[in-house]
């Protein structure tokens, strides 16, 4: 059954191979002064930079820069984020690049003008935004996170080994969000696939929880099916637009708010994946593959229904002849062995967790309690020592 709830989501699309034409009609609605948020350069190496630039000059706006917002980033950088924002007197802050830059500026957006420390007031104790908001654009160049479209950021502490999200609402999302696939083409494989499973793991997150039969599981259901096809056509031929744009629509589709509405959702993958990346560094799809198939096939028993319907509705697993239970765990293996063939990292080993760290990411891991199980920090640790291998 469906919960109450209410529904809108605020930021304005522009998809397609032509979207970076609609920005000069978006920087209308806002002053001259723009901050510029991008990240380690990719974007001045494939032209984005330039393309962008040339628009906001000739709209006549008044650029300031933010460069070097690294993957995962930090409170250290979040404060001079703040910093440049406030100099500059940011008019709106423009985000060219993946989700981290996406996450950065909104963080920016809403501590800039915080008058207390930002981790400790959204990161620490998960307080709402009180104070003046910097409104935030996006031109996406990575697809993965969904925060094109949603209020979420996440922010890196690495001295007290915490990463944490924050989901702000409608105020903070982008007021709106530039996807041209083709800014994707040049993704290194390895950073494109781990896009690719972490739009699987916002499915599955909301996937797996509860036991209710509703209209967000049949639209999830879809939506993997049209992942896991395309994403097959992108391994093969990265430069597929077909593929590369059904893959980034798919994206903002699994984690904009709208499959979660009215019901109960799980997030522990992220939680675990989370900590991994918070002593590692580790590119966050990759700590979400990492530990998956440990983590369900831990809670398949408690949610073997839904395990099952799984199996059959998105990897076409026949019935027939079979307990529950074998057709659920057929359902994972096909995961498995679509997870390893387009390239996916399968063990935290590989990301860089040492025996010595397990303790720690599983003591600091935050438990939700809205998947199939409540799991208990040793539960945590057994998932881990699995992906260890
Ligand atoms: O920094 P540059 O040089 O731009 O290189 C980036 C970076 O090294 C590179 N890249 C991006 N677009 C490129 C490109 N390289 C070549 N061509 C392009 N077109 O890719 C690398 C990774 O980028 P990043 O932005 O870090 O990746 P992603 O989009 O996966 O973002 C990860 C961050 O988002 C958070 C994660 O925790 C992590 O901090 N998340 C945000 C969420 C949200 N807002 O709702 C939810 C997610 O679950 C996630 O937690
Ligand atoms: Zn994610």
């Amino acid at each position: 059954m469906l919960g109450n709830f209410s529904y809108s989501n605020p930021t304005k699309l522009y998809f397609g191979e032509r979207a970076l034409d609609s920005l000069s009609g978006e920087l209308q609605n806002y002053g001259k002064n723009v901050l510029l948020v991008y990240g380690g350069g990719s974007i001045r190496k494939n032209g984005i930079y330039g393309e962008v630039v040339n628009i906001l000059k000739t709209c006549g706006k008044e650029v300031f820069e933010d460069a070097g917002v690294m993957p995962n980033p930090t409170v250290e950088k979040l404060c001079e984020g703040c910093r440049r924002a406030k100099e500059s007197n940011a008019d709106l802050i423009l985000a060219v690049g993946g989700g981290s830059v996406c996450d950065y500026a909104k963080a920016v957006s809403v501590s800039a003008y915080c008058e207390e420390a930002p981790w400790d007031k959204y990161f620490l104790r998960m307080e709402d935004v009180d104070n003046k908001i910097i409104p935030v654009g996006c031109v996406l160049t990575m697809v993965g996170t969904g925060s094109e479209m949603n209020g979420g950021t996440v922010i890196t502490n690495h001295e007290s080994k915490l990463k944490i999200g924050h989901v702000f609402g409608d105020n903070v999302f982008p007021k709106f969000s530039i996807l041209n696939p083709i800014f994707t083409f040049t993704l290194p494989k390895y950073q494109m696939v781990a896009g690719f499973f972490d739009i699987m793991s916002h499915i599955l997150e909301q996937y797996f929880s509860g036991g209710d039969d509703n209209t967000s599981d049949y639209i999830m259901e879809g939506l993997l099916r049209s992942l896991i096809h395309s994403s097959k056509r992108a391994v093969a031929n990265p430069m597929d637009y077909e593929a590369r744009s059904n893959i980034m629509w798919t994206a903002t589709w699994a984690l904009n708010t709208l499959v979660a509405k009215g019901k109960a959702t799980d997030w522990m993958v992220h939680m675990i994946g989370q900590a991994v990346g918070a002593y590692t560094d580790a590119t966050h799809g990759m700590t979400l593959s990492a530990v998956s198939m440990p983590y369900y096939r831990f809670i398949l028993p408690d949610g073997l229904q839904k395990f099952k319907r799984y199996a059959v509705n998105v990897w076409d697993v026949s019935p027939d002849g079979k307990t529950d239970r074998e057709i659920a765990g057929e359902g994972l293996d096909r995961m498995e062995a679509y997870m390893e063939e387009i390239g996916l990292v399968m063990s935290v080993k590989e990301l860089g967790v040492t025996e010595g760290m397990l303790d720690g990411i599983a003591n600091s891991t935050f438990m939700m309690d809205g998947g199939y199980r409540a799991l208990s920090a040793a539960d945590v640790r057994m998932i881990l020592e699995e992906s260890m291998g």
